[in-house]
């Protein structure tokens, strides 16, 4: 039977609990388990880096959402990442990242990985011929965020999977944005699918994670190999909540839609606002791809404020509803200023973004309350 999207988030990866019939796997707080025997495993768990069955049940689920062979639950999105990276690529790989990721995901690059021996340079990935142009015979992987954060931007995931397979390189997509539920980046050809599932996944602010999936089990298996390698795995506790916010994606993604719509419908009009970077705005350059491979449009919203930046820090502290914080992904509404708080690493860099740019997380909150909140910031 092939199953929907709310039955596999609901159940993929969770039956009943063998010992009790607990609907929900419980949060296995444990390090080490009773052999049988020298090697004689009960369960296929001996260490809980190497796996852990609430951590099972959470890595389950995820591959079933992403449609992939394999899912790994990590301690974060970056620590996701850095297992990715350094799995798939060796000193004097390349790599080309978009020239809007996220500012970690950046100084992973810059200050991680190029010390490692793995170079990278930044390509506007919307644009698929930048991207061929941009690939060199050392390139390992293209690495792709769609929408990407924090200026929205699109890119053609079946397109850039054609132009990294002729190259023998991978495409990996940052699914953090739109999540499973509006993007299936397996389907459209990426190789391996990454999450910071502190955002949508986890959905409630309550805990930092990461995951990836692969969409072959050979790869799966290389990134399970170096997942207990380099140990940077989800906690039991972490690998609870976070398929707890799972079950509900869904509902919640079609609610963080609605409300953005009716956010962008606002500022769309606002004498204040001199651009608003949504996708789902027939005027924004990547709408017509991003309608082709997503369900709807997310719920990140970016603008840029007339007055520059001290005008765009002034909304950012006058909102009482949208709260002033980094993340996003959460039920409730989050403002924030990119260039001197989540983009801030990336200053001085091509990677830096414009300082009259504010980015919204519109939550999943009374929208009438939130286009108060922000009109009244907005002035
Ligand atoms: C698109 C994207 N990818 C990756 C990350 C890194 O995830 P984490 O903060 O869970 O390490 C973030 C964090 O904001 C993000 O926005």
């Amino acid at each position: 039977m092939n199953e929907g999207f709310e039955t596999l988030a609901i159940h993929a990866g969770q039956e009943a609990d063998p010992h009790t019939g607990a609907v929900v796997p419980p949060i296995y707080a444990v390090s080490t388990y009773k052999q049988d025997g020298v090697g004689g495993l009960r369960a296929g768990y001996e260490y809980s880096r190497s796996a852990n069955p609430t951590r099972t049940a959470l890595e389950e689920c995820l591959a079933a959402v992403e449609g992939g062979a394999r899912g790994l639950a990590f301690a974060s999105g970056l620590a996701a990442e850095d297992t990715l990276l350094r799995t798939v690529c060796a000193p004097g790989d390349h790599v080309l990242i978009p020239d809007d990721a996220y500012g970690g995901t950046f100084r992973l690059f810059a200050k991680v990985l190029e010390r490692w021996g793995v170079s990278y340079e930044p390509v506007s990935i919307g644009d698929v011929d930048a991207v061929r142009a941009a690939v060199r015979p050392e390139t390992k992987v293209i690495w792709v965020e769609t929408p990407t954060n924090p200026l929205l931007g699109i890119a053609d995931i079946a397109a850039l999977a054609s132009i990294a397979h002729e190259a023998g390189a991978l495409l990996a997509v940052d699914n953090t944005f739109a999540s499973p539920y509006l993007q299936q980046p397996i389907e459209l050809g990426a190789d391996v699918v990454v999450h910071s599932t502190t955002k949508y996944v986890g959905g409630h602010s309550d805990v930092v994670g990461g995951g990836l999936v692969a969409a072959s089990a050979e790869l799966g298996e290389q990134l399970a190999y170096h997942q207990n390698a380099m140990g940077a795995v989800a906690g039991p506790f972490d690998a609870w909540l976070t398929l707890r916010g799972l079950k509900t994606l869904a509902v919640r993604m079609e609610r963080h839609c609605d409300n953005a719509e009716r956010v962008v419908e606002l500022l769309a009009s606002h004498p204040k606002v001199t651009q608003v970077l949504y996708p789902g705005l027939p005027e924004h350059p990547g709408h017509e791809v991003a309608a082709k491979q997503m369900r709807r449009f997310g719920g990140m919203v970016s603008f840029r404020v007339a007055g520059g930046e001290q005008a765009a820090v002034e909304v950012c502290d006058r909102t009482k509803l949208f709260t002033l914080g980094e993340s996003l992904g959460g039920v409730e509404s989050l403002i924030e200023h990119p260039g001197r708080m989540t983009h801030a690493s990336a200053a001085g860099s091509p990677l830096e973004v414009p300082a009259d740019l504010v980015r919204l997380s519109v939550g999943i909150e009374t929208a009438d309350d939130l286009l108060a909140d922000l009109s009244e910031a907005l002035g």
